[in-house]
């Protein structure tokens, strides 16, 4: 299918610049961000940097799609808009999007570029990451002994976002699950949690992340869509490009389930 709105490819090394810049502008509006990286505003080159980090970590370690729509500032251009990082069980092959090929799973993750994280709020992210561990494990890898299809990641440059590239994204991932046979799972921010009950997901849980002393805290709600769910159909603003030749290629399930 083709779309005048946006296209979805799979990610490459290629568009690790446009994919941090999605990351930055976005972050800021989930709630994860802000609550491991207070001083972020004070430290924008090193957050910049981290983002890039992060992503080119996403880009060796799980399927990343990325979402491109006409810029807004280049006429006749097409730019990443939105991207999203999904992580599917061990027994899948990741797609080397380089070159194309499938590839086996590397035996580890592989190491980050080096930057030291020296922007976080070290306590909470601790506390963030076991507790993603922690409850991907109770609540989806438990349930779900054939393993599931994680999105991991999911975000739309603020200037592009109510124009349908979230749901394509989304729906590309629950398409390579029900495919699979498999449940579609994410931890769910707020804005996200608008979509996915959208799309027909089921909240199953909640947890919270806190650290002694804090006064702040997270609350994450955890979300499943069957494989036999029916879609939400409804208002939908046009089809998009899905990526298809790519089927049935992902890499192992991530040791490292959120951002
Ligand atoms: C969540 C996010 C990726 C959605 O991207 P998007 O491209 O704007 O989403 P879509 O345009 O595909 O939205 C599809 C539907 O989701 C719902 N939705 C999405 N954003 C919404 C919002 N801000 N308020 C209310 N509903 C919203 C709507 O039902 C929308 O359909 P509609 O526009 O026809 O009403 C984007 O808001 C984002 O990047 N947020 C910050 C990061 C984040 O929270 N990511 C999710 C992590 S789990």
């Amino acid at each position: 299918m083709t779309s005048v709105h946006h296209h979805l490819r799979l990610a490459t090394e290629a568009d690790l610049l446009a994919m941090a810049d999605v990351l930055n502008a976005a972050s800021r509006q989930d709630p994860i961000y802000p609550y491991r990286f207070p001083d972020r505003h004070l430290y924008p080159s090193e957050f910049a940097l981290l983002c890039r980090q992060k992503c080119s970590e996403y880009l060796a370690s799980s399927t990343v799609v990325v979402c491109e729509m006409p810029s807004a500032t280049q006429t006749g251009a097409m730019r990443v808009v939105a991207f999203a990082v999904w992580d599917t069980p061990a027994s899948y092959h990741r797609v080397q999007a380089r070159t194309g090929r499938l590839e086996p799973l590397p035996s580890q993750r592989p190491s980050s570029l080096g930057v030291p994280i020296t922007i976080g709020h070290k306590d909470r992210m601790d506390a963030f990451k076991s507790a993603c561990v922690e409850y991907k494990a109770s609540f989806f890898d438990a349930k779900y002994k054939r393993g599931h299809v994680m999105l991991r990641i999911l975000l739309c440059h603020p200037d592009y976002q109510r124009q349908g590239a979230g749901r394509a994204l989304t729906e590309w991932g629950i398409q390579e699950a029900r495919r699979l046979g498999l449940y579609t799972t994410v931890f769910a921010s707020p804005m996200g949690l608008r979509l996915y009950t959208k799309l027909g997901f089921t909240e199953i849980g909640r947890f919270r992340v806190e650290v002694e002393g804090d006064e702040e805290h997270l609350e994450i709600p955890a979300l499943v869509l069957s494989p036999t769910a029916r879609m939400w159909e409804a208002g939908r603003k046009g089809s998009c490009g899905m990526v298809t030749g790519t089927a049935g290629a992902y890499n192992g399930a991530s040791s490292t389930v959120c951002a």
